[in-house]
Parts: structure tokens; sequence; C-alpha cells
């Protein structure tokens, strides 16, 4: 009888995980929902493997001290929406620190966490970005609900399509918005919103090294590599160059 896709997808991660020579037991946030979070992981057949403690053989490897642009090209998702934004916003001559929060706005969602991806994306970058920058990447995703038509910025028509037309953001967004609408940066925030291009053209490409003297000037990579500098966000670097390691 012919497999299921379901069934060839689990032989084809069964076939995988038993070439690897170290165990690698998911994190709970990769499984939460599709399986209880509260009930006991299934028995390993371990027979003696190792678990995983470092680089998965699995991914491509990383260089020892790790850039941003070295993320974007080997751990992160296709970059063309970031890119476009980041040259959108070039195109309408906005300060080099808001092309640098256009290319960096949406780093969690290609790479790290989807819900909430602002705030993570913001903490992420908060050790090597001027604060206007992170503030204007932890807020944008909450701007991005609400119009401004002094900046000609709409509610998205794809966010009714996604959500459906009688959405609304929860409270705490209602009110994060409230405080974002006051502050003395809102408008470099807003800007990444009026440049977020959602409906970007699949022919376009736009190379990261078109940004790399806007990273130069304005990201401060430390020496020893991302995810190794001892920086408040090091171990969100760690986790997404080893995002299977067991501890
Ligand atoms: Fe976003
Ligand atoms: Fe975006």
């Amino acid at each position: 009888m012919a497999m299921t896709s379901l069934e060839r997808a689990e032989a084809a991660e069964h076939a995988m995980s038993q070439e690897l020579d170290r165990i690698v037991v998911k994190s709970v946030i990769y499984t939460s929902g599709e399986r209880d979070p509260r009930q006991p992981l299934p028995p390993q057949q371990s027979q003696g493997k190792l678990y995983m403690m470092g680089h998965d053989p699995r991914l491509p490897r990383m260089p020892e001290k790790p850039t941003l642009f070295d993320f974007y090209k080997l751990r992160f998702g296709p970059s063309a929406h970031v890119l476009q934004s980041a040259r959108l916003a070039q195109k309408n001559g906005v300060s080099e620190k808001i092309v640098l929060a256009c290319l960096l706005h949406d780093i969690s969602v290609m790479g790290l966490i989807r819900g909430d991806h602002g705030y993570w994306g913001a903490q992420l970058v908060e050790p090597y970005v001027d604060e206007e920058v992170s503030w204007a990447i932890r807020h944008h995703q909450v701007l991005r609900f609400f119009a401004d038509e002094s900046y000609g910025y709409k509610y998205p028509d794809s966010y009714i399509r996604l959500f459906g037309a009688d959405y609304q953001p929860e409270p705490h967004i209602q009110e994060a918005y409230r405080r974002a609408r006051e502050h003395k940066w809102y408008e470099t925030c807003r800007l990444i919103t009026v440049n977020d291009l959602y409906a970007f053209d699949p022919n376009v490409r736009v190379e990261l090294e078109e940004f790399t003297d806007v990273v130069g000037r304005h990201f401060k990579q430390p020496k020893e590599g991302l995810g190794f500098d001892q920086s408040p966000s090091a171990h969100m670097w760690r986790t997404m160059n080893h995002p299977t390691k067991y501890l």
C-alpha cells in the first residue's frame, strides 16, 4: 500500500535521525500544540548514543565567529521581504538607521519565533544597534495593526485575509499602540510599517551586500561573533546557531 505524505515525511524523518549519531530532542516550543506538552516525551532508543550538544549536521555549518550576514545566509529563511523593504526605504530617502531597521525588522520571523516577533527581534539586536532602531523594531509589529493616514499607512488588506475582517488586536497590543503613539520615536517606527512591503515582487532580486556599508556603520558586530560575546542577547543568537542543542 502506498504511503501517505505524512507517513513518507515520518519515514524520512526517522531515516534522518537514524543517520544522525546524536539524539535530537526538540524544544517544547517547537512541538507544543502538535503534541500536549504535559505528556512525557516518547522513550528514545538511545542505545548508547549521545545527545546533541553542538552543531547539527543537517544544517550548514556556521563560521566560528558568525556575523549578521552569516545568519542571513545560513540560518534565516528567505530574506526577500526585508531586503526589498530596506531598498524601498532607501529609495524613499529615509535615514540609514531606518534602512537598517527595515532590514532587521522581521528577523525573528525569519530565524527564531513568529508570535510577538517585534519584541523578540528587538531583543536580538538591542546590544548592537542604536536604541532608536531596536525601539522601532520592537513596536513595528504593534503599529502594523493601526492605520495612520498622515503617513499614507492603512490597515493591511492582507491582515483581513489572514485574520478575518473582525479581528481586533488584544488589549495589551492596543495599550502598546497608545504608548508608542506618544513616543518621540513614533515616526521611526511608523516608517518601518510604511516601507514594510507585503506584496513584494518575486522578480526583483536585492542582494544582502547592498547593505554592507549601512550594516557596517550602524550594527556593532561583536569581534567574538554573534552568540559568543556575553551580550544580553548572545544566547538567542546561539540558539539560532544551534537550534537542536539539548542543554
Ligand atoms: Fe513584522
Ligand atoms: Fe515585515
